[in-house]
């Protein structure tokens, strides 16, 4: 059964998008008030999406949970946008495939916190969302002894194993073409679980049973780090590659309700001001909480 707040919501919802529409279509579209009208438009949006939010049972339903051919039309939109998008690191990264560098010294340092004696081991990491292996090759497996890839793009994993790794391919140990949301890792694997832009791609619910299923699949020790775009206010959704940006104390809320722990949390450094802020959370099993889940 619906909440009723969404209901309530969802009524709010539809009388605002028709009565933007109408003033869509009479207004001048070059005016000022024409820009005014957008931007208060899209802040409204950002704030209605923040509040459905807070309703634990709803979640973004009206934007991530309809259905086009049969499939959450949030998934189906980012798979035509990866189906499109080049084998490269520039199909990675978009524009702004110039940070990558930058990005991967981030990510060596934030990875060195967790190991050594009495933290987690080197033996095995899983990088999710891998694509074509950009994290594996500049962070993982100058480490690991092994290194596992997931991502719902065969031609990624393929593009990872015929060229993009090398000979460093040999030490990937599987490759596993999924979809996060229907992905269970293999139980007490990993000494690293590594998500890098993608757990944007997943809607809260899904983000929050991946990440109980992967909190089995960490061996003593081990550690989930996530690495995302952060939104400064609330939610964003970038319809185009159909991924969400959500606001830390969000990503909080779905990480306690995961039982994890924050081990540590880092804001990326040396990336441009004018794009979103990206954050490294490192993620443990809550050792108060391991005896309920
Ligand atoms: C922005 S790219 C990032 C790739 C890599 N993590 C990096 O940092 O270079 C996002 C990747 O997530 C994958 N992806 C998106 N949604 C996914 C899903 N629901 N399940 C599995 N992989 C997904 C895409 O195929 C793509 O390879």
């Amino acid at each position: 059964m619906l909440h009723p707040l969404f209901t309530a919501y969802k009524g709010a919802h539809q009388a605002f998008r028709d009565r933007w529409k109408e003033t869509d279509d009479t207004m001048c579209r070059h005016s000022m008030s024409f820009h005014l009208h957008h931007t208060l438009r899209s802040e409204f949006f950002a704030s209605y999406l923040y509040l459905v939010e807070e309703i634990p049972l709803v979640k973004l339903f009206p934007i991530t949970c309809e259905y086009i051919n049969g499939e959450k039309q949030f998934y189906y939109r980012a798979q035509q946008f990866y189906e499109d998008a080049p084998a490269s690191e520039e199909g990675m990264m978009g524009d702004f495939v110039e940070i990558s560098t930058v990005d991967l010294e981030g990510s060596q340092q934030f990875l060195k916190k967790f190991l050594g004696p009495g933290k987690a081991g080197t033996h095995c990491a899983l990088d999710c969302g891998s694509g074509i292996g950009r994290v594996t090759k500049g962070v993982l497996l100058p480490v690991f002894e092994k290194v596992e890839m997931a991502d719902m793009m065969e031609h990624f994993l393929l593009h990872a194993h015929e060229e993009y790794l090398g000979d460093d391919a040999d030490r990937i140990e599987t490759y596993y073409c999924y979809n996060l949301q229907e992905f269970t890792p293999p139980v007490n694997k990993y000494d690293i679980i590594w998500m890098q832009w993608v757990a944007c791609h997943l809607t809260d619910k899904d983000l929050l049973n991946f990440l109980i299923r992967c909190k089995k699949s960490l061996r003593l020790n081990g550690v989930i780090i996530m690495k995302d775009n952060m939104a400064r206010q609330g939610c964003k959704l970038d319809p185009i590659d159909s991924s969400i940006s959500r606001h830390l104390d969000i990503m909080r809320c779905i990480i306690s309700k995961a039982n994890l722990e924050i081990l540590a949390i880092e804001k990326q450094d040396g990336f441009p001001d004018t794009i979103m802020p990206v954050w490294m959370i490192s993620l443990h099993s809550d050792p108060m909480s391991s005896s309920k889940s």
